[in-house]
C-alpha cells in the first residue's frame, strides 16, 4: 500500500534499503494486493495453449477443423460456414441480433463467439450441447442455419473430395473409414480448443498491477463487490451456470431457454450466464441480441440480477474493466486455410 510507504516515510522508522524495496513491490502489485486476492478468488489467468506439431493426428485435426469450420460446403447452398456467423475475424460473431441462417432467414438467437467457448461446461445458450465436438454437429443439420438434409448428404460432398479424405486418414490414422460426421466435430472442435484470448486481465491476475489501468481497477473492484463474477464464473468469465433471465420488456411467452431442452417447469426462462471475455466485441448483447450497449447491458443486470440501480459512474467503471478482458486473437486463427476444389462428383449447392 502506497500510503503505509509514504507514513513509513514520514515517521522515519523505515530504514532506507527497505523503503526502496516495499516502494519497488508496491509499483510491481499497483498497491493492488487486495484486488488481486480477491479477483484470485475467481479467476486465473488464462493463457495461449500450444499448438499440436503440424505432423501428429491431433495437428492434423486442428488443420482440417480449420478448414471444415471455413468450408461452406457444408450447408445446403454452399453460402454459409461456421465462420459466417463466427467470424473469426471479428471476435467469433455476426454483430447481428440473431444469425442469418439458410435463405437468408433470421433464426431465433444471437450468435455467441467461439473464442473460449470450449471452456465453457456446456455449450449454447441453453447448454443443450456438451462440448466443442459435439455442438458442430448441430448447426450442418439445423434447417435454419446450415440447413444439410442428412449427415449422410454431408459425407458424400466431403468424401468426394479426395484432400480431404486423405486430411481425416491423417488426423484419425487408427480408423479404417474415417471420414465420418462424428469426426467432423471431433476436427472442429480440436480447432476450437485453441481459440482461446488471454488479455490484460490475464496479465493483471498473473500480478502485472500495470495491465489494468486505475479505472480498470475500480470497475474490477465494483464489479467483485457486487457479486457478477458468482455467475460470470470461471476460465471464460462465464459460460458454467444456468439462471433465469427474462428482460423486463419482453413480450408474450418468448424464448423459453433451456426448458426447451429438459422440459423441467424450473428451467423457464433459464440461459446460460455468458461468457464475459472480449464482451466489448461480442454486441449485440443477451440471448436475443437486444441490446447494443455494454452499459445498458451492465445497467440491466445490477437491476434483474441484483436488484440494484447502478449509478452512471459506477456503470462506466464496470464496462471500463470488461475491455481489460479483450483479448489477442490469436495469430492461428487469422490465417486462412486454403480449401481443396470441389470434384465432378461433390454434389452441388441448392437454395431451395
Ligand atoms: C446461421 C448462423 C450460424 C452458423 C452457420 C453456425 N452457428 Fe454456431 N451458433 C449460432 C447461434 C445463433 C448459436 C446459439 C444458438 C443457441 O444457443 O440456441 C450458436 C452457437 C454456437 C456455439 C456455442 C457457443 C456457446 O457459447 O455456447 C458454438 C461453439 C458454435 N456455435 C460453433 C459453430 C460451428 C463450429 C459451426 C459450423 C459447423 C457453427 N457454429 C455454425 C449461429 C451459427
Ligand atoms: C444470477 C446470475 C448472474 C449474475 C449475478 C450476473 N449475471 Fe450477467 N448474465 C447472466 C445470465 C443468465 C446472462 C445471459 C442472459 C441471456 O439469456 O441473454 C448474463 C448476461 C450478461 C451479459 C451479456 C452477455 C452477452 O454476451 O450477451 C453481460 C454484459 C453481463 N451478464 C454482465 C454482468 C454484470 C456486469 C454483472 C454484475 C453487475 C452480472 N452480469 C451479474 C447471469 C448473471
Amino acid at each position: 500500500m502506497r500510503w503505509k510507504t509514504l507514513a513509513a516515510l514520514a515517521a522515519g522508522v523505515m530504514p532506507l534499503a527497505t523503503m526502496v524495496l516495499a516502494a519497488a513491490a508496491t509499483n510491481k502489485d499497483g498497491g493492488d494486493g487486495e484486488l488481486l486476492r480477491q479477483a484470485r478468488k475467481w479467476y486465473k489467468p488464462l493463457s495461449a495453449p500450444p499448438l499440436p506439431p503440424a505432423n501428429t493426428p491431433r495437428g492434423a485435426q486442428v488443420r482440417l477443423g480449420k478448414m471444415l469450420f471455413h468450408d461452406a460446403r457444408l450447408s445446403r447452398s454452399g453460402v454459409i460456414s461456421c465462420n459466417s456467423c463466427h467470424n473469426l475475424a471479428n471476435y467469433g460473431v455476426d454483430g447481428l441480433p440473431t444469425s442469418l441462417g439458410h435463405g437468408f432467414v433470421p433464426g431465433a438467437r444471437n450468435s455467441p463467439t467461439v473464442f473460449n467457448a470450449a471452456l465453457h461446461t456446456r455449450q449454447f445458450w441453453d447448454g443443450r450441447a456438451r462440448d466443442v465436438e459435439e455442438q458442430a454437429l448441430g448447426p450442418i443439420l439445423n434447417p435454419k442455419e446450415m440447413a444439410m438434409p442428412a449427415s449422410d448428404a454431408v459425407i458424400e460432398r466431403i468424401a468426394s473430395i479426395p484432400e480431404y479424405v486423405a486430411l481425416f486418414k491423417a488426423s484419425f490414422p487408427k480408423e479404417k473409414d474415417p471420414v465420418t460426421y462424428h469426426n467432423i466435430g471431433q476436427s472442429i472442435g480440436a480447432f476450437e480448443r485453441l481459440l482461446l484470448t488471454p488479455s490484460r486481465f490475464d496479465r493483471f491476475l498473473a500480478g502485472d498491477g500495470r495491465a489494468l489501468s486505475v479505472r480498470e481497477k475500480r470497475g474490477l473492484k465494483r464489479f467483485l463487490e457486487i457479486g457478477c463474477a458468482s455467475c460470470h464464473a470461471g476460465p471464460a468469465m462465464g459460460g458454467m451456470v444456468f439462471q433465469k433471465f427474462k428482460l423486463p420488456n419482453q413480450e408474450g411467452e418468448g424464448d423459453l431457454g433451456r426448458y426447451d431442452f429438459t422440459k423441467d417447469p424450473n428451467d423457464k426462462y433459464v440461459f446460460k450466464a455468458y461468457s464475459l471475455r472480449n464482451i466489448t466485441r461480442t454486441y449485440p448483447y443477451f440471448h436475443d441480441g437486444s441490446v447494443w450497449d455494454l452499459g445498458e447491458a451492465v445497467r440491466l443486470m445490477g437491476k434483474i440480477q441484483h436488484q440494484r440501480d447502478m449509478p452512471k459512474p459506477e456503470i462506466a467503471d464496470v464496462v471500463a474493466f470488461l475491455g481489460s478482458t479483450t483479448g489477442e486473437i490469436p495469430r492461428h486463427a487469422l490465417e486462412l486455410p486454403v480449401l481443396p476444389p470441389s470434384r465432378a462428383n461433390t454434389p452441388r449447392p441448392s437454395f431451395k
